[in-house]
C-alpha cells in the first residue's frame, strides 16, 4: 500500500521523444517539415508513403497522429529491410552496430570497404546493420548503386561517426510497431489505397541542375517516364477520393505534369549557396469542401462553403472563380448529394444528418427552408427582415427562423388593421425607412390566387410583391394574375422559382464574401 506521502508524489510519466530518421537520406524532408505542415490533413487514419527514404515525414506525422496506420513503401529493398529490423529487433541491431563501430574505429577505410563488399548477405539483421553502417560512414550519406544494383558510394571523411542514438532507435522502433513495410514500386499504391487515405509522394526529383540530378537510389533509377507515370498515379488516386500531396522540383515539366492541381512553391536550401525550389501539390480543393461540410455537421449551403472552404489553409483556389469551382465540386455524386436547391451534404454523412435533412423534404419543410433563404437574401441585401410570429420557432438549418430574421416585431408602417394583416405575410423585406420594400409569399400546396388577394390589401403602397414556388406553378401564376381584379398589382407581382431563389442566395453569399475580402 502507498502511504500518503507516496500518494502525493507526482507520477513520473516518461516523456515520449519524437523519433527522427535514423538514416541520412538524400532528399530527406526533415528541414522542410514546418513548411510542408500546411499541406497535411487535420486527421489521418491510413497513411501511405510510397517513397519512404529516411522517413522524416512519416516520423513527424506519426508523432502528431499516434493512431495513424502507416503503409510505408520504397523501391529500395535494403532500406525497407532496415526499417523492418528497427521495428522488430532494435536491441540485436544496436549490438551489431556497436561491433561495426568498433571495427571501423580500429581499421577505418579497410573495414568500410570490407563491409561494402558484402553484397550477398542473406541475414536480415546483418543486412540492416550493414545498411546503417554504410549510410553513416560513406560519403555524404549517399545511397548510390552501380549497374548491378550494388552499393558503390566511397568512404566519407568522418572517421568517428555516431552510428545510432539508443533513445532514437527505440523511439523509432516504437512508432513503427503498427507500420506495414514493403519494398515495392510506387505504382502499386493505386491498388492499395482507398478513399480517404492520405498519400504523400516524395519521389526523386525531376533534375533541375547538375547538383540535383540524383536518381540512382535503386537499380532501376527514376526516369522521365516514371515521372509521367507518377502523374498518372497521382490523378488516379485523386479521382478515387484519396488525399494526395506530392513534392517535386520547380521545373516547367513538373507544372505540366501536375496541371489542374493547386501548386505551391516552398523553398529548400540545399547546399550553402544553392537554393532549390520545390513544389508541393496542396491538399485538393474537394478536400477543403469536405472539411468545411464536416465542420458544419455534414451538410452546408453553397453560401456557407464559399466562406468556410476558402478559409482552409493549404489549398490554392487560383485567382479566377473559386465559387464556380466549389459549385462544380459539390456536384460530384461520388462524394456529395443534393438535399434541396442550394443545400448539399456529404455522402458519408447521410446517416448522421439532422432528422429533417435525412428524409426527402416534405412540402411544409420546403416552405420553412425557402422562407429562411428569402430572409437571408434580404439580410444580405442589407434590408430588415420579418417573418410571422407563428413561424419564428420553425427550424431553418438548425436555427430558429426568428433568429435569422432581423426584426422581432413588424414595423408600424400604417394603420393597425393593415399592419395586422401584413404581419401574416411569409416574408417581408423592409427598407431603411422602415417601409415594406417587398411582400413575399412562399407557395407550394395551396391556391396561388389566395396569395394575390392577400397582396391586394397593400396595393396602395409602392411596394413589390413576389410569389416563390416550384417552377411548375409558373403557368398557373400567369393565367390567374391576368384577371381584372388583380389589375392594381399585376405589373409589380413577380414569380420566382425555388431554384432561382437558391441560386440568388448562393450568388449573394459569394458577393458578400468577395466584398468582405475587398474591405479586409
Ligand atoms: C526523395 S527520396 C525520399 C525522401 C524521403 N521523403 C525523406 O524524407 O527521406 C526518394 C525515394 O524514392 C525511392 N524510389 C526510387 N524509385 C522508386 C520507385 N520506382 N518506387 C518506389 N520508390 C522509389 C528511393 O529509394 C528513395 O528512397
Amino acid at each position: 500500500m502507498l502511504n500518503d506521502e507516496q500518494l502525493a508524489m507526482p507520477f513520473v510519466v516518461p516523456k515520449r521523444i519524437e523519433a527522427q530518421p535514423f538514416l541520412k537520406w538524400v532528399g530527406g524532408k526533415a528541414s522542410l517539415l514546418r513548411q510542408l505542415e500546411e499541406f497535411f490533413p487535420h486527421e489521418i487514419d491510413r497513411y501511405f508513403e510510397p517513397f519512404l527514404g529516411g522517413g522524416a515525414v512519416f516520423f513527424h506525422l506519426k508523432h502528431r497522429f499516434p493512431d495513424m496506420r502507416p503503409f510505408l513503401r520504397d523501391g529500395n529493398k535494403e532500406l525497407i529491410n532496415c526499417f523492418r529490423v528497427v521495428r522488430d529487433r532494435p536491441e540485436d541491431l544496436m549490438r551489431l552496430l556497436d561491433e561495426h563501430s568498433h571495427g571501423f574505429r580500429a581499421d577505418g577505410d579497410t573495414y568500410f570497404y570490407d563491409i561494402r563488399k558484402q553484397h550477398d548477405l542473406t541475414d536480415d539483421l546483418a543486412r540492416a546493420a550493414r545498411t546503417i553502417f554504410l549510410n553513416k560512414t560513406c560519403f555524404n550519406g549517399l545511397w548510390r548503386v552501380n549497374a548491378k544494383g550494388e552499393f558503390n558510394t566511397p568512404v566519407g571523411s568522418n572517421k568517428n561517426p555516431n552510428l545510432y542514438s539508443r533513445d532514437n532507435l527505440l523511439a523509432a522502433s516504437d512508432v513503427l510497431q503498427n507500420a506495414q513495410l514493403e519494398a515495392q514500386d510506387f505504382r502499386k499504391t493505386v491498388d492499395e489505397a482507398r478513399r480517404g487515405d492520405f498519400i504523400y509522394f516524395d519521389p526523386p526529383y525531376l533534375p533541375i541542375s547538375a547538383y540535383s540530378d540524383f536518381k540512382r537510389y535503386t537499380l532501376e533509377q527514376f526516369r522521365e517516364a516514371d515521372q509521367v507515370e507518377l502523374a498518372r498515379v497521382f490523378r488516379e488516386l485523386d479521382a478515387k477520393g484519396c488525399r494526395v500531396v506530392l513534392s517535386n522540383s520547380e521545373h516547367p515539366r513538373t507544372r505540366e505534369l501536375c496541371a489542374g492541381f493547386p501548386i505551391q512553391v516552398v523553398c529548400e536550401k540545399l547546399h550553402d549557396e544553392q537554393i532549390k525550389i520545390l513544389q508541393a501539390v496542396a491538399m485538393n480543393q474537394r478536400e477543403a469542401v469536405v472539411e468545411a461540410m464536416k465542420a458544419n455537421g455534414g451538410y452546408a449551403m453553397l453560401g456557407h462553403l464559399y466562406k468556410e472552404a476558402l478559409k482552409i489553409s493549404g489549398v490554392e483556389w487560383g485567382t479566377k472563380t473559386p465559387f464556380k469551382t466549389i459549385n462544380r465540386i459539390v456536384q460530384d455524386p461520388k462524394f456529395f448529394f443534393k438535399i434541396r436547391p442550394g443545400l448539399w451534404a456529404l455522402l458519408e454523412a447521410k446517416d448522421t444528418l439532422p432528422a429533417d435533412l435525412k428524409e426527402r423534404p416534405k412540402p411544409e419543410s420546403d416552405h420553412t427552408y425557402f422562407q429562411g433563404l428569402l430572409v437571408e437574401l434580404g439580410n444580405l441585401r442589407k434590408l430588415s427582415t420579418y417573418v410571422p410570429r407563428q413561424d419564428r420557432g420553425r427550424k431553418f438549418l438548425g436555427k430558429a427562423l426568428g433568429d435569422v430574421a432581423t426584426l422581432e416585431k413588424i414595423y408600424d408602417f400604417t394603420y393597425d388593421e393593415i399592419v395586422r394583416r401584413a404581419a401574416m405575410v411569409d416574408v417581408i423585406w423592409f427598407s431603411e425607412r422602415r417601409f415594406p420594400a417587398e411582400f413575399i409569399e412562399v407557395e407550394n400546396t395551396t391556391d396561388i390566387e389566395g396569395k394575390f388577394h392577400k397582396f391586394l390589401d397593400f396595393d396602395v403602397f409602392t411596394t413589390d410583391f413576389r410569389i416563390v414556388a416550384p417552377s411548375a406553378r409558373q403557368e398557373e401564376f400567369k393565367s390567374r394574375l391576368k384577371q381584372p381584379v388583380f389589375k392594381s398589382i399585376a405589373n409589380r407581382t413577380r414569380f420566382t422559382s425555388y431554384e432561382t431563389v437558391a441560386e440568388l442566395h448562393s450568388r449573394a453569399s459569394a458577393m458578400a464574401e468577395t466584398e468582405a475580402r475587398w474591405n479586409a
